[in-house]
């Protein structure tokens, strides 16, 4: 390589960077503030998306949904593993981003009318948003979780934040592939 890279002088002031978070007691208790609210988060879905299990209209949603039921109660026994991990007590802190998704998914089945097509492109919508707030959360948990050294916390994460993916591809698929087609052509039936 014809071009040496100079060094910074090395009076430089060197970065003032503890090594790693295990003794950043504010980031860590930011991490672990963040986790209560997600743990609250996935305990709150537990119970709400049955609702929306049962208000969907085809079985192609119904079984999506079902699916993953089963696996926000895994989340949450990560999030178990990872208070565990930590050492700390699970602890479930109100999440009002989540209070806000449910609601609004909640709201959709009362404007949609049962058994319509329609029904389910806006139960779709909703538990997408409920998906993109989860993989954001997730996604900076994971990340924060490798920068504290703590990597098999990070690992048991990463598992969640890719079935949060994983989940969002499916309804993607499920809106597109039927769905929102036939929820156009009940638009014009009714007519
Ligand atoms: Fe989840």
């Amino acid at each position: 390589m014809p071009k040496t890279n100079s060094l910074p002088a090395k009076s430089k002031k060197p970065q003032t960077k503890t090594a790693g978070a295990k003794g950043n007691s504010k980031l860590e208790e930011f991490f672990t503030d963040a986790l209560k609210d997600i743990y609250w988060a996935e305990k709150h879905l537990t119970k709400a998306l049955p609702k929306m299990k049962k208000a969907a209209t085809t079985e192609e949603l119904k079984s999506a949904i079902e699916e993953h039921i089963a696996q926000t109660e895994e989340h949450v026994s990560r999030l178990d593993q990872v208070f565990e991990l930590m050492g700390k007590k699970a602890q479930a802190k109100k999440c009002d981003a989540m209070e806000g998704l449910v609601k609004e998914g909640e709201s959709v089945v009362e404007e949609t009318e049962e058994g319509t097509m329609t029904r389910d492109v806006g139960i779709i919508i909703a538990a997408q948003k409920v998906e993109h707030y989860e993989i954001a959360t997730y996604g900076g948990l994971v990340q924060l979780a490798k920068t504290m050294g703590m990597d098999e916390a990070a690992d048991i994460l990463g598992q969640t934040l890719e079935e949060e993916k994983q989940t969002d591809r499916g309804l993607t698929e499920i809106a597109e592939n039927n769905i929102n087609w036939e929820a156009e052509q009940e638009d014009g039936e009714e007519e």
